[in-house]
């Protein structure tokens, strides 16, 4: 699928669930939001329907996301068949670690390739500040799990917020002298008006590569393969990289290879555009295919040139990020 501004479309975020067992502050409000009933949310079967045509058409990457992914009920067999499609798209998953220690040799087994551990601190007291749960252990036991169990090379993403946690980029950082990891530092997006943290809290991209100067002359990577949005670093003698996800700062629309589909069926061309393509009904009303694929190519010809965060100050519109995936 190539849009009309030339970008190929070939990487597909499907969010499995809305449902989280963490409350991050600038992802979901304290008392949590309805979930959408159980009826809306596609059961594996049309999931992987959406699969098998989104990689008829040239999705070669498909990541899973929540909510968290990993507290939806039979979620490892459902991987496992979307690493058996013919033609054996990449797979990988964003998990806020609580429950990877549990699952990351079944994981590997189903043919995951890689996780992504959403983290944003490495403390005990501020884990439950900024998540408003326990479990900082577990999610570190998770990332030790993951990484034995062959899921690596492993990302960490981090948002760093003033006055709550920015002063943990250089132990982030700093993680990657002895751990393969890349380590990704994403811009905080303003999400909605209904969350505690929002745009006074944002770090700056320049402020983000300032703290890692510190820590000693950065490297440019140079990504191999596609590489999403992320400008890549490296400490001198390191392990790992470092990323740094300019969300907000600057446009990397221009290079955006994905789409979305949220967990109640929705193809979404762009995360913070409004748009949306109801796929559910068509799922659920037409045993053919060809009326899927009709749909997906409506997204990429209707797919937005790019957003205009920083001057409109707006976020996602009326959805918050656990229901659409990140
Ligand atoms: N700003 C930046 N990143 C966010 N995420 C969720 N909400 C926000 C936000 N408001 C991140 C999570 C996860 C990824 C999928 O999106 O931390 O790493
Ligand atoms: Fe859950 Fe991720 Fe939202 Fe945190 S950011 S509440 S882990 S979905």
């Amino acid at each position: 699928m190539i849009d009309p501004f030339g970008r190929s479309l070939n990487y597909l975020r499907m969010s499995v669930t809305d449902r989280c067992n963490l409350r991050c502050q600038y992802c979901m409000p304290e008392e949590g939001i309805a979930s959408v009933g159980h009826g809306s949310i596609l059961s594996y079967e049309e999931l992987l329907r959406v699969a098998r045509v989104a990689s008829r058409l040239g999705i070669r990457k498909i990541r899973v996301t929540g909510g968290d992914p990993l507290v939806r009920k039979g979620i490892v067999n459902f991987l496992g068949q979307l690493a058996s499609l013919p033609e054996k798209p990449e797979i990988t998953l964003t998990t806020n670690g609580l429950r990877l220690a549990e699952f990351a040799v079944d994981l590997k087994a189903a043919g995951v390739n890689r996780v992504n551990v959403s983290l944003d601190t490495l403390r005990t007291d501020r884990f439950e500040r900024i998540t408003r749960r326990a479990g900082l252990d577990q999610v570190l036991a998770g990332l030790e799990a993951a990484e034995s169990a062959g899921l690596g090379p492993l990302k960490l993403n981090m948002v760093p917020m003033a006055g709550i946690n920015s002063d943990e980029i250089a132990d982030f950082a700093r993680l990657t002298l002895d751990r393969p990891w890349d380590v990704r530092f994403i811009e905080l997006m303003p999400v909605s008006s209904r969350l505690e943290v929002g745009e006074k809290q944002r770090v700056p991209l320049k402020t983000i590569l300032a703290e890692l100067r510190k820590l000693g002359e950065l490297e440019t990577e140079l990504p191999t393969g596609p590489h999403g949005p992320a400008q890549l670093f490296r400490l001198p003698g390191a392990r790992g990289c470092l990323g740094v996800i300019p969300a907000v700062s600057s446009h990397f629309c221009n290079e955006c290879n994905r789409l979305r589909v949220t967990a109640d069926g929705r193809i979404r061309p762009c995360l913070f555009s409004d748009q949306e393509i109801d796929l559910r009904s068509v799922l659920r009303d037409s045993a053919d295919d060809q009326p899927l694929e009709e749909l997906f190519r409506q997204a990429a010809a209707g797919k937005p040139n790019g957003h205009n965060l920083k001057s409109c100050g707006c976020g996602p519109g009326d959805r918050l990020m656990q229901q659409i995936g990140g």
